[in-house]
């Protein structure tokens, strides 16, 4: 019998386990750390590029320039971002919109 329970509590560890995954997929601050922040600042106060906190743009157009690229910008937006999936993308675009 205590074996069993065991076995139960396991597989509903398991389970809670691959739920939580696909929220670590997509962590908005951890892509900006690792993508965005050795150009834009630790809080998007800027660095080599401009700051992105408090920008103008909407999470939508954020999203558009990362994963389309805009020529009319400088590197590196005039290309996609690379190695950034779209759940990615609106996940960080909305990180930076919620920089204050
Ligand atoms: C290699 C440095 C670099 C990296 C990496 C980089 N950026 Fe940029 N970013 C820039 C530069 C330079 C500009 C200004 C482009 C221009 O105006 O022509 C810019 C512009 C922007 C803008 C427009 C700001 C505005 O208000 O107009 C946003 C938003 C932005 N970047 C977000 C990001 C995000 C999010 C990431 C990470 C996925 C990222 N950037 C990665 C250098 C970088």
């Amino acid at each position: 019998m205590r074996i069993t329970h065991l076995l139960v509590l396991f597989l509903i560890v398991a389970m809670t386990a691959m739920l939580a995954l696909p929220a670590f997929a997509a962590d908005g601050a951890g892509t900006y750390k690792a993508k965005c922040a050795m150009c834009h600042g630790p809080n998007g106060e800027g660095k080599i590029g401009p700051a992105v906190k408090g920008t103008a743009l909407t999470a939508d157009q954020i999203v558009d320039l990362l994963a389309k690229g805009n020529d009319a910008k400088k590197a590196p937006h005039k290309k996609p971002i690379s190695g950034l999936a779209d759940d990615d993308a609106k996940a960080v675009a909305d990180y930076v919109k919620s920089l204050k």
